[in-house]
């Protein structure tokens, strides 16, 4: 594995690569045992947009694996000034051994990962966001022990959430259940796929779609550059909201997940998200331990590439 771009370029196998090291990385860490598999490199953290939990658990990351994270906010680069992101990653391919970038089109996170010699990590798009969806089959597979069976049901907008959540469960042989309204619906073409591949359903029925799920999961129904439209998806994703209703169809002892940050009494009451708090800080915690094992997967053998693009 050298790109983490979406969920759907990775094998089961490969999940799971990433689901045990990222066990072995936590386990470590809790107990005082080092492990600076990443000494000496150095990743580029590029910001189109905001972030508490990726950029603080990359950095962190990163430091706990020996090498060393620089935050580069795309506004102050020349990137945001219309640089092409094919130079971009001609350049920073010469100075680091990864990237990990949040902006808004998918295009662009594969452009780099075209373009440049090093590992690409993609920290959210409009499209994707993969490390969350690894940090949350972690944590499922942390409380319940195992994943392959269990019912995922997904509340909200159809988004990058939504999409990787798609992605992840049904290759890791969830079954997945999205209730999202009209016009709100996941990636048409990762629909389909997950249709094909697996148990998949998606429906404007919120009670339907939670029937006997064992995880809950919602997201903000205004995502980062939809700030102009959050009053009118109010109108449209009011009943999109995990309460205890929801919970009541649920099965016994589901969990309820939030990528965060919640938006309490749109998406999720603030009681039931309170009750549930103790596993969506596990889920944010898991950010940390996911993402240190895909950096150490995608990473580890880049010795020797630094420099040699010239496309
Ligand atoms: N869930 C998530 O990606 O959080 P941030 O936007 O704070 O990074
Ligand atoms: N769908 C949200 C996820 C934030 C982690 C957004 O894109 O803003």
């Amino acid at each position: 594995m050298k790109h983490l771009l979406k969920l759907q370029d990775l094998s089961a196998d490969e999940i799971l690569e990433v689901l045990n090291l990222a066990d072995q990385l936590k386990y470590e860490k809790k107990n005082g045992i080092a492990h600076p598999h990443l000494q000496g490199k150095s990743l580029g953290m590029i910001f189109a947009k905001a972030s508490t939990r990726t950029r603080v658990s990359f950095e962190v990351g990163m430091y706990d694996l020996g090498g060393q994270a620089l935050f580069l906010s795309a506004d102050d680069m020349q990137i945001g000034r219309g640089e092409p992101v094919s130079d971009t990653a001609r350049v920073l391919s010469r100075y680091l051994d990864g990237i990990m970038i949040r902006t808004f089109d998918q295009a662009e996170v594969e452009n780099l990962a075209d373009f440049g010699d090093i590992s690409i990590i993609n920290g959210l798009t409009d499209y994707a966001h993969p490390c969350q969806v690894l940090a949350d089959l972690m944590t499922i597979r942390e409380h319940k022990g195992y994943l392959k069976g269990l019912k995922l049901c997904y509340v909200g907008d159809g988004n990058n959430m939504a999409n990787s959540l798609i992605a992840g469960g049904i290759k890791m042989g969830l079954r997945v259940a999205c209730a999202c309204p009209k016009e709100h619906e996941p990636d048409a073409a990762l629909m389909k796929w997950a249709a094909e591949n697996g148990d998949f359903l998606c429906t404007e029925d919120v009670l339907k779609a939670a029937e006997g799920a064992d995880v809950l999961y919602t997201d903000v129904w205004a995502s980062m550059g939809q700030e102009k439209e959050a009053e009118q998806r109010r109108k449209d994703f009011a009943g999109y909201q995990i309460n205890d209703s929801v919970l009541a169809a649920a099965a016994p002892g589901a969990m309820v997940l939030h990528c965060l940050p919640a938006h309490r009494e749109e998406e999720i009451t603030a009681k039931v998200f309170e009750e549930h708090a103790g596993e969506i800080f596990d889920q944010a915690e898991n950010r940390l331990h996911a993402q240190k094992a895909v950096m150490v997967l995608c990473m580890k053998n880049t010795e020797g590439t630094k420099g040699t693009s010239d496309r």
